[in-house]
């Protein structure tokens, strides 16, 4: 057996010494011909290997270089040195892969996020990138944990889908055609009858009409999986291929569904902050060296932590669009133009500014707003009685704008059907979307969690490319 070995976490966090272990990681630096900083992915709190001077081959230590990958057996003594209690004295060193230092991209040093970005497959073996995914991953596990808690069931929904959930027709076509000299009709456009599922497919946009099929017999469910937007948005909050987690609950109105998220998005935070401290202190203070180099008046007051623990301690705010609208059209930044697109009527769709001029300037918090114009909002929304809106919402988040889009579902037939043949949405292609409301309706919500955007808000990140591992955006899929 190979993988006889201890966790360089769990060494750091362990007092005790003299006893003998097996490490295995990458060489970080290695210093006066001694000194080995090893980092296995664990922390990123190096373990000081210590190479006594004399004790191994010239040729040997020759090969200890940064990225090289390490097999140490040794002792735990108490460490001389400052910043470590404990370090390894090396009885054995078995260099396990060699790198070339003159060749090996990452330097010990400070590269750009741009830069590294471009090595996205060696960016893990970095401090900010480390911490980032470790969180990334604990934040996932708290999504399921939290669901499971409450009795959701954790749905699947299919990731090729011939229907386009949003109806914004921003889809990835799915189809195994010579592109060349696709087979067309009489008018000219492409037959799908001969495409490999017999018809026009895509990549979903959204899991959320699969979900709704199923909340009407679970009650609750949640999917959480790969979601794909054609949308060419190239901005540091849009990505083509993003991770949604979108729960689906029967008996739940607009109050309801509200209420839920801001639990569910405390819960998750509350479950990094005491599970990823170590991360989290090291984001935050990176942060704050970021915010160093702004001017005064754009730094943000608060600190990563002071922010994630003020979002755990206070209620969002809650208000209907219409009044969203009132507060933007007399702010200062309509009256004296800061903004680029002007507040000037209800029923326009809010762009970011507005949105971040609401939770940043205005309310400096998390702000939940509801009842939006039916105009600007997707087709399966329960119409309210004005005729005007429908119980959508949005949750918007200091830094991030929209993080949240949610709704009660219209569970009505006559009123959905109304609403789609409006927006010239098909009602023979989603019949069986619509069996729902025909077999036992249920007034029930919903809403989608943008899971990059989440992750970007709790780790601080300003680019949504740096918060998943491999970001698919316009013009780039590299990896
Ligand atoms: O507001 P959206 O489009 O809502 C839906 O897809 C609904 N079907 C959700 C539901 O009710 N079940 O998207 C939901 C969230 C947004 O609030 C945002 O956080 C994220 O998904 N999102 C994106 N994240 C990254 N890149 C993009 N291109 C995104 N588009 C949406
Ligand atoms: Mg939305």
């Amino acid at each position: 057996m190979f993988n006889k070995r201890t966790r360089i976490k769990e060494l750091l966090e362990n007092d005790t010494h003299n006893y003998e272990v097996t490490v295995m990681g990458w060489v970080r630096t290695f210093r006066n011909n001694q000194f080995i900083a090893l980092n296995d992915g664990s922390t990123n709190n190096n373990l000081q290997v210590l190479a006594e001077l004399g004790k191994f081959e010239e040729s040997l230590l020759k090969r200890i270089t940064t990225g090289a990958s390490l097999k140490v057996k040794g002792e735990i003594i108490p460490s001389l040195g400052k910043g470590q209690k404990i370090e390894l004295k090396a009885n054995s060193i078995e260099v396990l892969g060699d790198s070339d230092a003159e060749k090996y991209p990452l330097q010990p040093k400070k590269h750009s996020l741009e830069f590294l970005r471009e090595i996205a497959h060696l960016r893990f073996r970095t401090n900010t990138f480390a911490a980032v995914f470790r969180v990334r991953h604990s934040l996932a596990f708290a999504v399921h944990r939290f669901f499971n808690e409450k009795g959701f069931v954790y749905l699947h929904t299919p990731i090729i889908t011939a229907s386009d959930a949003e109806g914004a027709g921003e889809m990835f076509h799915v189809t195994n055609f010579d592109l060349i000299n696709p087979p067309k009709n009489e008018d000219g456009s492409i037959n799908f009858k001969n495409d490999f599922f017999g018809k026009a497919t895509n990549l979903t946009v959204s899991g959320q009409l699969e979900g709704e099929l199923a909340a009407m017999a679970f009650s609750d469910i949640y999917t959480f999986g790969p979601t794909f937007r054609a949308e060419n948005s190239n901005t540091a909050r849009h990505l083509a291929e993003f991770w949604m987690i979108e729960p689906e609950m029967a008996f739940y109105d607009l109050e309801d569904n509200a209420n839920l998220a801001e639990e569910f998005i405390k819960y998750i935070i509350k479950y990094v902050l005491g599970n990823n401290k170590e991360d989290l202190d090291f984001l935050s203070q990176r942060l704050s060296k970021e915010e160093k180099q702004k001017p005064q008046n754009e730094r943000i007051e608060m600190s990563l932590i002071e922010k994630l623990q003020f979002v755990t301690n206070n209620n969002f705010e809650r208000l209907t669009y219409t009044e969203a609208i009132e507060i933007l059209k007399e702010s200062n930044y309509n009256k004296k133009k800061k903004f680029q697109y002007l507040i000037e009527e209800w029923g326009v769709d809010l762009q970011s500014e507005h949105e971040r001029y609401l939770v940043e300037k205005h309310f400096k918090k998390p702000v939940i707003l509801t009842d939006y114009p039916k105009q600007i909002k997707a087709f399966y929304m329960r119409q309210n009685d004005d005729g005007k809106t429908v119980a959508a919402m949005d949750i918007l988040a200091p830094g991030i704008g929209e993080i949240v889009g949610g709704s009660q579902r219209e569970e009505r037939l006559d009123k959905l059907v109304e609403r789609m043949k409006e927006m010239h949405i098909s009602t023979e292609e989603l019949d069986w979307y619509l069996d729902t409301r025909r077999f036992g309706t249920v007034p029930h919500s919903g809403f989608g969690l943008g899971f990059e955007r989440l992750v970007q808000f709790v780790t601080g990140m300003t680019n949504i490319r740096d918060v998943i591992p491999f970001p698919r955006t316009p013009k780039s899929a590299e990896f």
